[in-house]
Parts: C-alpha cells; sequence; structure tokens
C-alpha cells in the first residue's frame, strides 16, 4: 500500500496538503499509515478492516483508495496534530533485567520515571509475564504468573541475563511526555492500536492485554519535555527511594542539544544523590553507552537498539552495554 500511495497524486497532494507545517518529512509516511489505520479500526465492519485483521486476501488498494476519501477529514486531524506514540509494550522484556540491575546492591525501592511514555505502558513492567526462550524452549520467566500480559524474548548469542531476575520494588512511576496517552479515553487507547502496523502477530493482542492492566492503576504521567521538566522532577523524589530514569525509543524524538542537556542534568543530580539511567535506544543516541562491537551490531536484523545502564553511586559513575536487541526485544543478545 505505501508503493500504491507513492504512485497515487492525489493521495500525495492530501497528505502534502495536511501535514503540520515545519513537521520533519520523515514523520510523514508513517504518521499517514496510523492515521488511516486509525480510520480501518473505527470501521470494524468494513471489508478493508477484514483485510487488516488477516481474514481476507483481497486487494486493499480500492478500499483503502475510497477510506481517504470518505475519512478525509478523520486523517487530516490526525496529519496536522497528531504523532506516532507507538507504546511497544514488548520493551518491557529488555527492561526487567536492566532494572533488576539498575536496583542490584540497593534496598530502596525505585522511583521510576520515564522519559517519552506515550501512554506509560511499560512503566507497568512488573506486572507483566516475561518469558524469555532458546532453541524454542523457555529457559527463564519472570513477573506475575497469571499476569493476562504474556511477553516473549528470544535470547540470541552464547550469555543470558543473570537468571534469576529479581525485579526491585517500585515505589512509584511516572512519565513526562508532551503529549502523554491516556490509556483510559477509548479514542486514544485506539491511536496506540493504530500506531501498531497491521500483520504482526502478538503486537495486538499485548497492547490489548497491557491496555486492560494499565486502565485498572494507570501510572501518572506529566505532560511536558524532558529537556527542561525531568530534572527538577527527578530531583525532587524523596531521599528514601532510587530514582531510575528509563528511555526506550524515546530519545531519537529529542534534539541532539536536547539529550546532551538530559545527560548533563541527570550527571549533576547523580553527583549528588544514587541515581541510574536506562536506556532502550539506537545507540547513537545514547554516546556514553560503551560501543557494541561493529561485527555484533551488524549482525541485528532490525535497527540495532542497545539495553545502556548508567549508574551514579556515591558520586561514581558506570557504565554498561547489556544487550544488544531488536527495537521490540523480540529477541536481545545479552552482552556478557
Ligand atoms: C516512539 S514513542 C515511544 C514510546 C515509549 N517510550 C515506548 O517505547 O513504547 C516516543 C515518545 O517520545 C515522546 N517525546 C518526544 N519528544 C519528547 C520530549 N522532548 N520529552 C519527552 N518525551 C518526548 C513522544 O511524545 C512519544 O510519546
Amino acid at each position: 500500500m505505501a508503493r500504491a500511495v507513492a504512485d497515487d497524486p492525489v493521495v500525495l497532494a492530501f497528505v502534502a496538503d495536511h501535514v503540520a507545517p515545519g513537521a520533519r518529512r520523515g514523520r510523514n509516511p508513517v504518521l499517514f499509515l496510523a492515521a488511516t489505520h486509525d480510520a480501518v479500526l473505527a470501521r470494524p465492519d468494513s471489508a478493508l478492516a477484514a483485510i487488516y485483521r488477516g481474514e481476507s486476501d483481497a486487494d486493499p488498494w480500492p478500499a483503502f483508495r475510497a477510506l481517504v476519501d470518505e475519512a478525509a477529514d478523520e486523517i487530516a486531524a490526525h496529519l496536522a496534530t497528531g504523532a506516532v506514540q507507538t507504546n511497544e509494550v514488548g520493551r518491557s522484556a529488555a527492561l526487567v533485567p536492566a532494572l533488576a540491575a539498575a536496583a542490584d546492591g540497593d534496598d530502596r525501592p525505585v522511583a521510576l520515571v520515564e522519559i517519552g511514555p506515550s501512554g506509560g505502558l511499560n512503566l507497568l513492567l512488573d506486572r507483566y509475564r516475561v518469558e524469555y526462550l532458546r532453541d524454542g524452549e523457555v529457559v527463564a520467566a519472570v513477573g506475575p504468573t497469571d499476569s493476562p500480559v504474556r511477553l516473549r524474548s528470544v535470547l540470541e548469542g552464547p550469555d543470558s541475563p543473570p537468571f534469576p531476575v529479581v525485579v526491585p520494588p517500585i515505589a512509584s512511576r511516572t512519565g513526562i511526555d508532551p503529549a502523554p496517552i491516556d490509556v483510559t479515553d477509548p479514542l486514544r487507547a485506539r491511536w496506540l492500536r493504530a500506531c501498531l502496523w497491521p500483520g504482526v502477530p502478538d503486537r495486538p493482542e499485548a497492547l490489548a492485554a497491557a491496555l486492560g492492566v494499565a486502565a485498572v492503576d494507570p501510572p501518572a504521567l506529566v505532560r511536558g519535555d524532558a529537556v527542561t521538566d525531568l530534572a527538577p522532577l527527578v530531583a525532587g523524589l524523596p531521599a528514601d527511594v532510587l530514582p531510575v530514569v528509563v528511555a526506550t525509543w524515546a530519545l531519537a524524538y529529542v534534539p541532539a542539544d536536547g539529550r546532551a542537556a538530559i545527560a548533563a542534568a541527570l550527571d549533576g543530580i547523580g553527583a549528588a544523590r544514587d541515581l541510574a539511567l536506562v536506556t532502550y535506544e539506537d545507540p547513537r543516541m545514547t554516546p556514553w553507552v560503551p560501543p557494541v562491537a561493529p561485527d555484533v551490531l551488524a549482525a541485528a536484523d532490525a535497527t540495532p537498539t542497545v539495553l545502556g545502564l548508567r549508574r551514579w553511586r556515591s558520586g561514581a559513575v558506570t557504565d554498561r552495554a547489556m544487550a544488544l536487541g531488536h527495537p521490540h526485544a523480540r529477541w536481545l543478545r545479552w552482552l556478557g
């Protein structure tokens, strides 16, 4: 469909006419596909919805083309003011062992603070059941056995996280996002579904289950910019908690000078109190994380994503590259 859109001057003109002025060009194709997906989800009885759900092999293009006309106002509204804010709950599989390492040797409960949480679903990582597989077998599992959220991550390479992974108690969960998503609002929850690519197995199910968990006790999401608002929030946390700042596929959306300002602000706080920063990001966004060997990076079958941990303890800083992984943590290659 992306190819068909590229060959249709009317659809291309529609997108160009409605995108926000000055928006990054790279934002628009994915935003358009998410906006049309949202219109499909709003019409679950349509022929196109059946194709998106994999229930029909019909050519999607005629129905897609008709939808762009029928839902023009809805799609245009997303193009003008929306943003792709995929909340990928699978990333919790990477965060769980990193959170355990962040709190290792510290008895205090953790205060989780997430940069760019979208709907905040990964702030609830300890409420999910995560299974780690090797050669098709589950070799370790973490989290409540009765959780409706079941995540699976395949371990690649010779090393594994240090099982059993002990997730520390979490005293508070806060996210800072310029456009936090209220997962209890059905239209916003639908937008999170729309941001998933149709046809990828397990993702919609995991998202739906996590939305159900979040609806019972949603995390606190603050509207703000991490560049200016993260440091005061972290510095203001009580002394009897260990702040752990988390960023997963969020720093790419922050300009380079903003990323540097966030790192510098955390360094300032870490000089005065114990602190940790867990990142699961394109490694170009986290220059403080030790580099992964080029041959290991080159073996990744998707945009390489590196799990980094920076810890400040009694003013001393240590950095680790813990794992290389799939952007959605479908696989993890533990780094020794
Ligand atoms: C691709 S989503 C990733 C969401 C979530 N971290 C995950 O992994 O599922 C990127 C998020 O970063 C947020 N974001 C963009 N700029 C930001 C900033 N300056 N401060 C905080 N969050 C920001 C966006 O609003 C969006 O919700």
